[in-house]
């Protein structure tokens, strides 16, 4: 088998980086040391993952420690010795408690290090389960390999095969196995796997750094690829960030960094050859490409790229599009590209005054994984029975499949493409079996052939043999067995369909009448389990409270009632008619629930409504049958008690109809949450994007009245609360919505306190949620009121467009780039969301636009405060209004900024790019769009 970019080889140099570790953990890492000796495993010293002994992962194989002129002193422990294979065809480890049907990132490294003391390349074959994954060619002893594959995981368990190929001993220095979330890596399928080419981080000048876990969570290694000559580095320090529900989740380690061509005319490429195997004669490529903008850009500025492959555009249109300042934009192809040679290329393009970037990429051939192992059942049956007797042959991997390495003595029968293989017969007649017959063999259900002749199998005959529903021949002649023909066996025997023999059973009773039935012994334990203490109840410690909220701020227009019927009221609100819901729930105020109450309320924690961060939130009834939302803190969560008192704080002590109302908390022992009303819709989010129950879409009048609530519930914390309260992490998903549709900020946990004379509001870290973060924010690390309004505005777009806040496709775009470049035609309906199917009126909808684009404005003090904001959604909803009385609807907007839209959403086309700053004018060009040669630094050039 031919080596080369179907093989990544990285030829690493010895004893540098890739050291080992993990441990079989909570994140459910599995990491294996292959070929360490005893018990005891270790635990890296940069990662500080555990890294395990291989005995309990699989029972072929010898232990061998490299050559002594092969270990270096700074060599990871993983590289000191390996297990080698030199019995069997397939030797596999197997990797148990997984989830079927997940992604794995499954990882293999080789160093020979002369081993064996023959001084020879081998070359072998890996499987994952009973697909072929790669071939390894070993160059030379001292080289280096690694091989990844990320892959949908069919069973709760998963084997890597080394096969022998007649060319060589297959050997393996270390295995590592990293569960992925399902959305990651989206051209990954159960037909489908990607081997790993290269994995490459852009910036770094030393090729030694490298970057894994912790820095990257998933525990990806990324290679550094170093051209000082060829290109620029650019950093930054801040942390680059990815949006909440991206493919990649590429690190900020990585992203932090990346490079520009050192002369700016010319592109960045990188450069590969397919190639070819005997497995896969044309085989398809994979790339994810990570772009983010590291520098602040002048107003007059613009950096926009194109990415080409072999001259061609990347996607069938010409896409150009500018990385995002601190942001990753991962750019990726779902099928893939089948090329004989790649020559991919960033370029600037015409318009763009700055080079192109590239941070990180990632490149990947395709794998088939459609062929499916054999059925689990029969799998552990079979396995099960194997450990029992200690059989040995080539019983490695899976039993059935591939069809030339099934296990000796059984038969299997293949099926249709897409079933999986049955055993159907077993047949391990002098085979040396002794003990009792294992009821495994009850739990192979397609046998139809079962053969345990000539073995030394001792006690009874177990009746359940009889439930094999295709068993037609049962041999168990010349044994030790004693009793009688079981009742069921003899019944079967009877009606014909079952040919059972058991001559040369000395003990056997074949007469029933004159067998003595020795009955088991039967133990009753019974178990006493002990009952754990009382669980303590821990009152929450309630610091001083900075919170004053003027209730007189809490009163409601009229226009507040007649727009919503209110149900459940809050408590703290006087104009409720609801007398019997407030006062049930007024006596229930910041009640102190007991974990055992909790468990009560939820039945058990038994219907889970969402999870955040924080935890899940399960539906749950007080004594009294109100419904309520229970925000338990997860266990595992180390975050989140700050953010928890921090909400349970401000929610004891604010109160306004368009927040949230909690009803209580629990803090008993470890356990925290909060009990909040039952809001029955769900959040705004699915509301927008459709996955809510009903999949009903929200109308026009609805979306006005939820961007009011919403737009209130903000003011109270700006203007009601003294000092003011930010919430920080404004969108969507955080407003939450009840069975009128009613509207309630939610998730106060990153609220701060703002107090307008101390510009040093505790600000660290940069919180919020991608897509709404108010760039001034990012900037400086100071909230203000106005990085909430900002956030509104992006949601005001939302439910404008019913767009989420960062579209995907092609590649992820702001929405306010978005809409600020189709208002900048005067095209308002190329914006509004479809499938209101017209039932607006224009004028509120470019009215709402307005709003939303003036609170996104880059700077704060363009943008409106939310009082502002309240004041012009009520003149929008007035407008509406007036359109269902006339139903006029084709008049131009014609409200308070009082302009022909066509002149004056100009500006806001221009208004993206105005992250000014002094310093970085060393990066200004002209306007030019050039190719250049290839440089000599592609992927396969190293
Ligand atoms: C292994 O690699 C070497 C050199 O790279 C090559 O000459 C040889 O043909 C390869 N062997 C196989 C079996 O692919
Ligand atoms: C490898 O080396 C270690 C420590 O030097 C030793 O304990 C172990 O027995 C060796 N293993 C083999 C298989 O020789
Ligand atoms: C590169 O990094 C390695 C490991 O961190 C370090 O030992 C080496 O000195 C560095 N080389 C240079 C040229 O900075
Ligand atoms: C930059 O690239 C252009 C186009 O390839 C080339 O003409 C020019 O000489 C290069 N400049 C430098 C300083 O190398
Ligand atoms: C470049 O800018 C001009 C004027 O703004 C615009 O008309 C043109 O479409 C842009 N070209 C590209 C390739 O974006």
């Amino acid at each position: 088998m031919a080596p080369g970019p179907w093989l990544l080889l990285l030829c690493v140099a010895t004893g540098v980086v890739l050291h080992a570790h993990a441990q079989p953990d909570s994140k459910g890492f599995i990491s294996i040391d292959c070929g360490l000796s005893g018990e005891s495993g270790h635990v890296d010293d940069t990662t500080k993952l555990f890294y395990a002994p291989d005995a309990g992962f699989t029972d072929a194989g010898t232990n061998h420690n490299v050559s002594a002129e092969y270990v270096t002193p700074t060599m990871g422990k993983t590289w000191y010795n390996v297990r080698s294979f030199a019995a069997g065809k397939r030797n596999c480890y197997t990797l148990r408690s997984l989830v079927s049907g997940l992604k794995y990132l499954i990882r293999a490294t080789f160093k020979y290090g002369n081993y064996d003391g023959l001084n020879l390349h081998p070359v072998f074959d890996l499987y994952i389960g009973v697909n072929y994954w790669q071939t390894v060619n070993i160059s030379s002893p001292d080289a280096v390999m690694l091989v990844e594959a990320i892959v949908v995981v069919p069973d709760d368990f998963v084997q890597v095969c080394l096969v022998n190929t007649d060319a060589g001993t297959p050997f393996i220095s270390s295995l590592e196995l990293r569960p992925l979330k399902q959305r990651l890596y989206p051209q990954v399928t159960e037909a489908q796997g990607l081997t790993l080419l290269n994995r490459l981080n852009f910036g770094p000048t030393n090729d030694s750094f490298v970057v894994r876990y912790p820095d990257d969570p998933h525990d990806r290694i990324w290679f550094t690829m170093v051209d000082t000559v060829t290109w620029a580095s650019i950093s930054t320090p801040q942390k680059v960030h990815t949006v909440d529900d991206d493919l990649f989740e590429a690190p900020s380690a990585v992203l932090r960094t990346g490079i520009m061509p050192r002369n700016v005319s010319q592109n960045i490429e990188l450069t590969w050859s397919s190639d070819p195997t005997p497995m896969d004669p044309s085989p398809g490529y994979l790339i994810v490409l990570h772009f983010a903008e590291l520098q602040v850009l002048r107003s007059n500025a613009l950096r926009e790229v194109r990415v080409t492959i072999n001259d061609k555009p990347w996607f069938t249109l010409d896409f150009t599009f500018s990385p995002v300042y601190l942001y990753d934009i991962p750019f990726y192809n779902r099928q893939p590209f089948q090329y004989s040679h790649y020559n991919l290329s960033v370029e600037a393009t015409s318009n763009s005054t700055l080079p192109p970037v590239l941070n990180a990429a990632e490149i990947f051939t395709v794998v088939p994984t459609t062929n499916l192992g054999t059925d689990p059942d029969d799998v552990y049956a079979i396995t099960a029975i194997k450990a029992k007797y200690q059989v040995s042959k080539n019983w490695m991997g899976d039993p059935c499949a591939p069809k030339a390495m099934a296990w000796d003595r059984l038969t299997c029968s293949y099926g249709a493409i897409g079933s999986r293989p049955r055993i159907t017969s077993v047949s391990l007649s002098s085979s040396g079996l002794s003990g009792e017959i294992s009821s495994s063999f009850t739990n192979l259900k397609a046998v139809q052939y079962l053969d345990l002749s000539n073995n030394n199998l001792i006690g009874s005959i177990p009746d359940t043999l009889s439930e094999l529903p295709v068993l037609k021949v049962l041999d168990l002649s010349g044994n030790q067995l004693n009793g009688s023909i079981p009742s069921g066996l003899l019944k079967r025997i009877q009606d014909g369909s079952l040919d059972l023999r058991y001559v040369n059973n000395p003990n056997l009773c074949t007469d029933g009448n004159s067998c003595q039935l020795h009955a088991k012994k039967k133990s009753n334990m019974a178990l006493y389990v002990a009952v754990p203490a009382v669980l303590l109840v821990v009152i929450v410690s309630v610091t001083v409270l900075l919170l004053i909220c003027l209730l007189k701020r809490n009163k409601q227009g009229s226009m507040d009632n007649s727009i919503t019927p209110e149900k459940y009221k809050i408590p703290s609100n006087p104009t409720t008619n609801d007398v019997d819901s407030q006062s049930s729930l007024q006596h229930l105020e910041s009640r102190r629930f007991t974990y055992k109450e909790l468990e009560m309320i939820t039945t058990n924690f038994q219907q889970v409504l969402g999870k955040g961060g924080f935890g899940y939130v399960y539906n749950g009834f007080l004594e009294n049958g109100i419904q309520v939302a229970v925000k338990l803190r997860s266990h595992s969560s180390n975050q989140g008690v700050k953010e928890f008192l921090a909400e349970a704080q401000i929610l004891t002590r604010i109160h306004h109809m368009n927040l949230v109302t909690m009803i209580g908390y629990c803090k008993d022992g470890e356990y925290m949450a909060l009990v909040y009303e039952y809001m029955s819709e769900g959040t705004l989010q699915e509301h927008i994007d459709g996955s809510n129950r009903s999949g009903a879409c929200l109308p026009w009048t609805h979306r006005l009245r939820i961007a009011l609530e919403s737009a209130q519930g903000l003011e109270y914390l700006h203007k009601g609360c003294n000092p003011p309260l930010i919430h920080r992490d404004v969108k969507a998903t955080n407003i939450l919505l009840n069975a009128t549709l009613e509207a309630r900020i939610a998730d106060f946990g990153l609220s701060k306190v703002f107090n307008s004379n101390d510009t040093h509001v505790s600000t660290n870290t940069l919180v919020g949620t991608p897509g709404y973060v108010d760039p001034e924010y990012q900037m400086t690390m100071q909230p203000t009121v106005k990085s909430d309004v900002y956030s509104f505005g992006v949601v005001l777009l939302e439910l404008v467009t019913g767009k989420p806040a960062i579209l995907r496709e092609p590649v992820p775009v702001n929405i306010i780039h978005w809409v600020r470049q189709r208002l900048a035609q005067g095209n308002i309906e190329a914006i509004v969301d479809t499938r209101m199917r017209g039932c607006y009126d224009v004028n509120a909808v470019w009215k709402v636009a307005d709003i939303a684009l003036k609170c996104t404005a880059q700077s704060s003090v363009q943008r409106p405060n939310m009082t502002d904001v309240v004041g012009q959604l009520r003149e929008c909803i007035e407008l509406e209004n007036g359109h269902s009385r006339d139903d006029a609807n084709n008049g131009f907007y014609t409200g308070s900024s009082g302009n022909d839209p066509n002149m004056s959403y100009d500006s806001y086309a221009t208004d993206q790019s105005t992250n000014v700053s002094p310093n970085n004018a060393s990066f200004e060009m002209k306007k030019r769009l050039m190719r250049v040669p290839t440089v000599p630094t592609g992927p396969a050039a190293r």
